[in-house]
């Protein structure tokens, strides 16, 4: 008898525990080792280094593979910059990399840092622009070699019609590479929609608790998962086992967090429209947002980053941010505890991103206290 496929939500709950045996432990137990018994080389899959692999990522790795829906393990990074560096090393050299004005202001910046060295060269578009991306995927004569799609991107929350774009990218040549970390699998599940790779920065919605750093790469390709497992390996990009424990710990709930702080996010945007002291609103649940209709259509969800600009220009939001008692001034984001920053206070921040744009990111917390510290702050 086929079991019958589980849903995300008891995914997060079941997946990567140890097997049931009588008197096993539930949980997989954290092993603090850097080294295993090791004598002549060791067989495939045999533990021997903690750099290699360890039991506490692997119980990690495969609930990451299941919520995802990778055919293959997931790879644990120390961080999601060091599985998203990774995925910049499958561009080979002097290969065009396609990729979103907005993206995550670090990645745009190893993405420019590895473009001043000639590795690779760089085409930013406008990813909620099919028509563009695809022209830029073709490049006259020029394909690119990889595609990044960042859906919806930070902060500016753009939303990408991945599978027209992987189709596209695809029809050239070209790998796409998938940053899933503010939509997570509850909500999209690229691998689904064409990607060849997804990432993550686990850090935020993933872990949830603002408590640890920690990074994944997926992908269901056995090929470009030697050359990611390797990249993790001779650059030693490796979380330690604590934080991949941590992490697992944290992904147990993510159903339940990503369904409220959802809920609360398309509420408090929905107040924020109709504010006095608001200019401007961007959450993919307004029917009024650009990205609503793609979003409905593409998404199992709207996430939970609401972009807001207050009146009063950069002065004005930083005064919302000084403000708030609740919410918290911090960057980062998908923890429990909503938070809020203005993203241009970056110097790395795209020049197109406004300047008075508060990032938003909405924790789990009762809704009419997000709302009355919010509107407390915006009414000075
Ligand atoms: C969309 C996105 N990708 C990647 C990262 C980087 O992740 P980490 O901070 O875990 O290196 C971030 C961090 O804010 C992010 O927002």
């Amino acid at each position: 008898m086929t079991e019958p496929a589980l849903s995300p939500a008891t995914v997060a709950v079941t997946a990567g525990r140890p097997p049931r045996i009588q008197g096993g432990p539930v949980n997989p137990p954290l092993v603090l080792t850097s080294t295993y018994v090791s004598q002549g080389p060791p067989a495939p899959g045999e533990l021997f280094y903690t750099r290699n692999d360890t039991e506490t990522w692997r119980a990690l790795e495969s609930a990451l593979a299941a919520l995802e829906g990778a055919a293959l393990p997931a790879l644990a990074f120390a961080s999601g910059m060091a599985a998203i560096a990774a995925a910049f090393s499958l561009v080979p050299r002097g290969g065009r990399v396609v990729m979103p004005q907005h993206a995550y202001g670090v990645s745009l910046g190893l993405a420019h840092e590895l473009a001043a060295l000639g590795d690779i060269r760089l085409t930013l578009v406008d990813i909620a622009d099919t028509d563009a991306v695809t022209a830029a995927l073709a490049g006259a004569g020029d394909p690119a070699a990889l595609l990044w799609i960042e859906t919806p991107t930070n902060p500016m929350l753009e939303v990408a019609d991945t599978p027209a774009l992987a189709g596209a990218a695809h029809a050239v040549g070209a790998l796409v590479v998938a940053d899933n970390t503010f939509a997570t699998p509850l909500v999209v599940r690229p691998l689904s929609q064409g990607a060849d790779v997804v990432v993550h920065s686990v850090t935020k919605y993933l872990a949830g608790h603002s408590d640890v750093v920690l990074g994944a790469a997926l992908t269901s390709d056995e090929a470009l998962r030697a050359r990611l497992g390797s990249y993790r390996t001779v650059h030693g990009a490796i979380p330690g086992p604590f934080e991949a424990w941590l992490a697992l710990r944290g992904l147990r709930t993510v159903a339940l967090r990503v369904e409220r702080s959802q809920a609360n996010a398309a509420e408090l945007a929905a107040r924020l429209v109709g504010h006095p002291r608001v200019v401007a609103v961007r959450h993919p649940s307004l029917p009024t947002d650009p990205g609503h209709e793609r979003a409905a259509r593409l998404m199992n969800g709207f996430g939970s980053i609401v972009g807001l600009r207050p009146v009063g220009g950069a002065a004005g939001a930083d005064a919302v941010v000084g403000r708030v008692r609740l919410w918290l001034p911090a960057t980062s984001l998908g923890g429990v505890e909503s938070s809020l920053e203005r993203r241009r206070r970056f110097a790395t921040e795209s020049p197109t991103v406004p300047d008075d744009l508060l990032r938003l990111s909405v924790g789990i917390e009762d809704v009419e206290d997000l709302w009355a510290d919010l509107d407390q702050a915006l009414r000075g």
